[in-house]
């Protein structure tokens, strides 16, 4: 297959034609994880490390079962419990898992352009694969938003992609933001005033501090969790508040088209963002995400590792 990918940090990394790419080699992989035995082990003899510094349960997961699936050896390496605990910093982290010969390292970061630090200014021999860095980016969850719309809608070309919720502190809208205009997408941000980064037209999408404009007529609804974590201060005054202002629910998806889709990249707080009955509806296709997401995370990790070096080369 196809160049190979040196890291994957940020959306920026990559070009229509770069995520096109990953696109169509994650749909041969989609079919590997239908079939009952679920492997195509194009890195066999590939060691993936998973470094996650935050929790995380679909993208660590997902990109652990990826690398499986391709045969390659995967370990897993939580912050919590490693020797970042003792005060050893991810620079020294990252040049230790290199010097056991790691081919990809996924990294997982509060710090905004960690992936990007230690892919550039790092030690590391290694593919660098952002799995989500601060506020930043979480490329390969825009991935598998953009693989799951193609699947659904056939293109993205002349979608209106409506994303709503806490954008500011939201890593996968701005990779959203970026990537679904590179493939012939619209995106629309929405959310309360205080929740919208400052520079939110900046990324090139139409902005919105109420939800009703930015759903109508769209063809998608992305809603977002508020990043309770990342909110500093009073950013909301109550999150029933922020249901009432901003939950998407069926009589405010009837506002967008009538064959709208509804996303999320989970965790979803259930009853503030989103009703139950449209998370668990027919018109939901979180779950075709998460199934998504293990393909494209193949996709990704074979074009980082295929290839990259012979066996006993360095
Ligand atoms: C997101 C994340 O961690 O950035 N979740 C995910 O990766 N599927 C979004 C979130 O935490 O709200």
């Amino acid at each position: 297959m196809s160049a190979r990918l040196p890291h994957l940090t940020s959306i920026r990394d990559l070009d229509a034609a770069a995520a096109e790419r990953i696109l169509d080699l994650a749909r041969e992989f989609f079919e590997v994880s239908r079939r009952p035995i679920r492997k195509a082990p194009s890195l066999q003899g590939k060691t993936i490390v998973n470094l996650f510094y935050e929790a995380s349960t679909r993208t660590r997961t997902s990109f652990e079962l990826a690398g499986k699936r391709l045969g390659a050896d995967v370990v897993n390496v939580s912050a919590s419990s490693s020797s970042t605990t003792k005060g050893e910093t991810l620079s020294d982290t990252v040049a230790n898992l290199d010097a056991m010969h790691a081919d990809v390292i996924v990294l997982r970061h509060p710090a905004s352009g960690a992936a990007h630090h230690v892919a550039t200014r790092g030690r590391a021999r290694a593919a660098v694969v952002n799995a989500g860095d601060g506020m930043h980016e979480h490329p390969t969850q825009a991935l598998l938003d953009a693989f799951t719309l193609r699947a659904a809608k056939g293109t993205l070309a002349g979608l209106t992609v409506a994303i709503c919720g806490d954008i500011a502190h939201s890593r996968v809208a701005r990779s959203n933001a970026l990537l679904l205009p590179l493939l012939g997408a619209r995106v629309r941000l929405a959310g309360p005033r205080t929740l919208l980064p400052h520079r939110a037209d900046a990324l090139g999408a139409e902005v919105f501090d109420r939800l009703e404009p930015a759903l109508a007529g769209a063809d998608v609804v992305m809603m977002l969790r508020i990043q309770q974590e990342r909110l500093s201060g009073a950013a909301l005054p109550s999150l029933r508040e922020y249901a009432r202002e901003f939950g998407l629910n069926s009589s405010r998806l009837a506002l967008a088209k009538a064959d709208a889709l509804v996303l999320h990249p989970g965790p979803i707080n259930r009853g503030v963002e989103l009703s139950d009955e449209l998370a668990d509806g027919p018109r939901s296709a979180i779950l075709d995400q998460v199934e998504a997401g293990v393909a494209v995370r193949m996709a990704v990790l074979h074009l980082c590792a295929a290839g990259a070096e012979t066996p006993g080369a360095r």
